[in-house]
């Protein structure tokens, strides 16, 4: 599905990614681990289109992505849930649902709309509440939901579970479970280590701009260096 070939991404001198290779497969979930200021929000800001790489390239379905415009990306079938939970706060959850089918005439994005909300019980049942009076959990439920408007092939999730009670930390896992399970490739970034490793198939672990160590997930999650760096007792 993706090839990311030794791109290299820079804020001013600063660089963020240094040259970094991995893949998803079609029908994968793979999760990028890594501490704070690894780079794994800049990494999928540039598959997304939002930051430029200065080196390397990136293969969606085998074409480049290089000169593809975000819209257009959407169009190829990535769908893009950043870093933060970020809904439109003054706008209702059906305008926010709305924002996310932009690249779908009217009649499409309705049908896609009704579907979506049909996994998302509480978002139906406010679907006309301003996002901004929606708790945490639902707003992030709501980020979600919208980066499914689309129907997208391949979904990219930034740190989905960031600042949620622990029990709607289950319900994002079981949600990312459920969309893998109908074939919706993933790839997943997370600071609850122990949860993406459990539900993804393969991972890369990013430490200050570089792939260190890549294997799969159920591998990773046994592995004593990745216990002591990153699970610790909390895991
Ligand atoms: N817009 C920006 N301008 C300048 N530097 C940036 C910008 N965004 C990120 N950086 C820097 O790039 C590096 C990687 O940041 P990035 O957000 O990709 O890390 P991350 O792995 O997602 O971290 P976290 O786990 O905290 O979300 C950091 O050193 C960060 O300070
Ligand atoms: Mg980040």
């Amino acid at each position: 599905m993706l090839v990311v070939q030794d791109i290299e991404v820079s804020y001013g001198a600063v660089a963020a990614v240094k040259g970094i290779s991995f893949n998803v497969g079609k029908g994968e979930l793979v999760t990028i681990i890594g501490a704070n200021g690894a780079g794994k929000s800049t990494t999928l800001n540039a598959i997304m289109g939002l930051v430029p790489i200065t080196a390397g390239d990136m293969l969606m379905k085998g074409q480049t992505l290089t000169r593809v415009s975000v819209e257009n990306r959407v169009g190829l079938g990535m769908s893009y849930s950043p870093e933060g939970r970020r809904v439109f706060k003054s706008l209702s959850v059906l305008e926010n649902l709305k924002a996310g089918g932009t690249t779908l005439s009217k009649d499409v994005a309705a049908e896609r709309i009704d579907r979506v909300m049909a996994h998302f019980p509480t978002l139906q049942e406010r679907r006309d509440q301003v996002s901004g009076t929606l708790s945490g959990g639902e707003q992030q439920m709501l980020a979600i939901a919208r980066a499914l408007v689309s129907d997208p092939e391949f979904l990219i999730l930034d740190e989905p579970s960031l600042g949620l009670a622990p029990k709607i930390v289950s319900q994002v896992f079981e949600i990312i479970s459920e969309l893998r399970g109908y074939g919706v490739t993933i790839l997943l970034v997370e600071q609850n280590i122990s949860k993406s490793l459990a539900v993804a198939d393969r991972a890369y672990v990013m430490e200050l701009g570089l792939i260190v160590k890549s294997g799969f997930a159920a591998e990773l999650a046994d592995d004593p260096e990745i216990h002591d760096s990153y699970l610790g007792t909390a895991g």
